[in-house]
C-alpha cells in the first residue's frame, strides 16, 4: 500500500515534470531570444528568469518584472486568469504577503502589477506557453528602468530596449535537475 502510493506520487511528479506547457497552472516567467518552447527552460536561448521588483521599495504600490540571474533562492510563480497575471509576493518591508495582479498592458509601458483586484486584462498564452498581449506574441522588450534595472516592457521605445519573448515554464532556469 505504501509502495503503491509512493509510485502514484512519483508517477504524478514525473508527468508534471514532463507536462506540456498547456497544462500549466502555476508557472514561472522567463525571457528568451527564441519563441519555440523547450522542455528544459535552461536550454532556452538567452534565457533569463524574472522576479517582481518594486522601483519604489517603500510604497511597493506597483511592481515591475526584472531579470534575475543564477543564484536566486526562490522565484515567485504566476497564474493567469481572465487575461490577468497574478503572483503572491511580500508586502513593504517584507511584511505580509499579497496577491499582485497585472494591470492592462499598454505599448511603451512596463508590465505592471498592483495589489488590487483586476476585473480583466489583455494577457494570454499562445500555444499554452508564449505570453501574449492582445493576442500578439511579439512586442516584449527588456529596457532599463529609472533605477537602471533590466525590466520587462511591452513595446518599449528606448534606445536601450532589446526585443525578447516571454515564456511560461514549469521549472525555473539555471537549476540543476
Ligand atoms: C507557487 O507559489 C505558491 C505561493 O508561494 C506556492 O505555494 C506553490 O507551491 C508554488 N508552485 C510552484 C509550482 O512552485
Ligand atoms: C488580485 O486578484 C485576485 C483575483 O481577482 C483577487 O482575489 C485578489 O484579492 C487581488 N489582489 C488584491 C490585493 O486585491
Ligand atoms: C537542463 O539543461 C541544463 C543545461 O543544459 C542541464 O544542466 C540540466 O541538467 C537540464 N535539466 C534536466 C532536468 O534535464
Amino acid at each position: 500500500m505504501r509502495f503503491a502510493s509512493i509510485t502514484v506520487l512519483s508517477a504524478l511528479g514525473a508527468s508534471l515534470a514532463a507536462a506540456l506547457p498547456t497544462e500549466l497552472t502555476e508557472f514561472f516567467l522567463v525571457t528568451s531570444d527564441q519563441s519555440e518552447p523547450s522542455t528544459n527552460s535552461s536550454n532556452l536561448r538567452g534565457v533569463h528568469a524574472t522576479t517582481p521588483f518594486a522601483e519604489d521599495p517603500v510604497s511597493q504600490s506597483t511592481l515591475l518584472l526584472r531579470l534575475i540571474g543564477a543564484g536566486y533562492n526562490s522565484l515567485p510563480n504566476f497564474t493567469l486568469a481572465d487575461g490577468v497575471l497574478s503572483t503572491i509576493t511580500q508586502g513593504p518591508h517584507g511584511i505580509g504577503s499579497y496577491r499582485y495582479n497585472s494591470t492592462a498592458v499598454t505599448a511603451g509601458s512596463e508590465l505592471q502589477f498592483v495589489a488590487q483586484k483586476q476585473v480583466s486584462g489583455n494577457v494570454g498564452l499562445n500555444g499554452g506557453y508564449l505570453v501574449t498581449v492582445d493576442g500578439e506574441m511579439e512586442g516584449w522588450t527588456i529596457c532599463n528602468s529609472e533605477s537602471g534595472t533590466d525590466v520587462l516592457y511591452w513595446k518599449g521605445k528606448g534606445s536601450d530596449c532589446v526585443s525578447t519573448f516571454l515564456h511560461a515554464v514549469t521549472k525555473p532556469p539555471y537549476r540543476k535537475a
